[in-house]
């Protein structure tokens, strides 16, 4: 049963497409499981650079089937773009399908996201924008409108009439805007349903298909288990379930079937949006980790804001693992650390007199904590054109081997730069 779930292990963009991308070929699936477009994966192959938001990264890969889940919140305009975008680079999109059952992201979820975080004022989350918390809350409601529904036009005028005219109501009495027409947003998606429609399948029977062959299927997942809604910290977290449970949930796997979980991790931290962050640098350190003006930067793929930076966080890192059953790690950008002299891991946390191994559930409490590190000595030479770890600098293997153990799991690969060659696998991992 090789059912493999790439998990983001810390606050998201840790380097999952990437990952995805260099495994995809050694799948017969890949299957997105949750979230939608405010994730941003990046991959740099043969074919060309790119941002993708909904489509699986194991797209680049002729053989493989790929599937957007039922799981995944799909904005059907930034979808279609988003294709368009790829067959204009040569890539084809043919075994491309799109669960019947995901939810669609309508307008009023975008307008309500970006209203209620100007609400929030300053106790706003720093959200994508791009209502991804209204869907999700609807899809929870009932009240959401699936992507079958898009095919239906009986269906979709009925489910809109009614879930419209209490929008209108919210919008118009609760946040003083004006009422969305149901006319225009009726045809315009009738319109995209008709766009996506070859695409669009009832993924159950490939993906069980798929089980019973007993053939490769990884499980690509967004965002990252720290801003999990329910072990995440909490407000400050994304609205569905990033890690390996979601994963089940998002494909249609039950998690009897599933094989391994690799757990993407940054060799440091970047977060973006609001909420607690130990680790956190400013400055001169700060400015070396975000490495501006290199092509990946720690700047924002879906809404360009710089990412906040900090040194690995082994507290967060070992109790995500542990939440999610990680056994394999796959640590990201060290070569990022190439020029430092001097590297730090927090180890554990200082609250008043007592010593945490663990995070503490309060985001107000977790953004007080001391950090307590543990300092390496930097490699301060590169490390990028590297392919097998024997041949990394001493001090860059000890780092990595000190992760592993302080996380407690196996290492599985290392990536030294963002192409799809620049990655070193230690262990098999599928
Ligand atoms: P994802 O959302 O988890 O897929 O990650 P993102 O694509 O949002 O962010 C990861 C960034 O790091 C992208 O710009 C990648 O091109 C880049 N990247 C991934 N792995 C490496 C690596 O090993 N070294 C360097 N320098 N960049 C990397
Ligand atoms: P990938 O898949 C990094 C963050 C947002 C915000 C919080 C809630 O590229 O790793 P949302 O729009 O989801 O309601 O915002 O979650 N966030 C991400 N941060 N990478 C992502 O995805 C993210 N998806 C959401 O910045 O703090
Ligand atoms: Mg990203």
């Amino acid at each position: 049963m090789p059912v493999v779930a790439v998990i983001g292990a810390q606050w998201g963009d840790e380097g999952k497409g990437r990952i995805v991308d260099v495994l995809a070929d050694r799948a017969r699936l890949v299957i997105r499981y949750g979230g939608g477009n405010n994730a941003g994966h990046t991959v740099i192959n043969q074919y060309g650079t790119f941002k993708i938001h909904l489509v699986p990264s194991g797209i680049f890969d002729t053989s493989t089937v790929n599937i957007i889940g039922s799981g995944v919140v799909i904005d059907p305009g930034v979808l279609l773009k988003e294709i368009a975008d790829l067959h204009e680079s040569g890539i084809n999109t043919d075994k491309l399908f799109i669960s019947d059952r995901a939810q669609v992201i309508m307008p009023y979820h975008v307008l309500q996201d970006q209203l209620d975080e100007m609400l929030r004022g300053d106790q706003k989350i720093g959200t994508t924008g791009r209502g991804i918390g209204p869907a999700y809350a609807d899809k929870m409601s009932r009240i959401g409108i699936r992507v079958g529904d898009l095919l239906q036009e009986d269906v979709l005028l009925k489910r809109l009439q009614f879930i419209l005219e209490n929008k209108n109501r919210l919008l118009t009495s609760l946040y003083k805007t004006q009422e969305l027409s149901l006319h225009e947003i009726y045809l315009q998606y009738l319109n995209y349903g008709r766009q996506l429609a070859n695409y669009v399948a009832d993924t159950h029977p490939i993906i069980h298909r798929a089980l019973e062959k007993d053939v490769p299927i990884l499980l690509e997942g967004a965002q990252g288990a720290l801003l999990d809604i329910d072990h995440g910290t909490y407000p400050y977290v994304t609205s569905s379930a990033p890690g390996a449970a979601g994963a089940c949930q998002g494909a249609g796997i039950g998690p009897t079937q599933m094989h391994s979980v690799i757990g993407v991790y940054k060799a440091y931290s970047t977060r973006v949006g609001e909420g607690p962050f130990p680790t956190e640098l400013e400055g001169d350190a700060a400015d070396v980790l975000r490495q501006i003006g290199k092509p990946w930067a720690e700047v924002g793929t879906t809404t360009g804001r710089l990412r906040r930076v900090g040194w690995f966080d082994a507290v967060l890192a070992r109790y995500t693992a542990q939440i999610n059953g990680v056994d394999t790690v796959a640590i990201t950008k060290l070569d990022v650390l190439d020029t430092m002299p001097s590297i730090q891991v927090c180890t554990g946390y200082r609250m008043h007199d007592t010593e945490l191994d663990y995070p503490p559930g309060n985001p107000t409490t977790l953004s007080q904590v001391e950090p307590i590190y543990e300092e390496f000595p930097g490699w301060m030479q590169p490390t990028s054109d590297i392919r097998y770890f024997e041949h990394l600098p001493k001090e860059a293997q000890a780092y990595v081997a000190r992760l592993c153990e302080l996380i407690g799991v196996r290492i599985g690969m290392v990536s030294v730069g963002p192409e799809r060659e620049q990655i070193i696998e230690v262990n098999p991992v599928l």
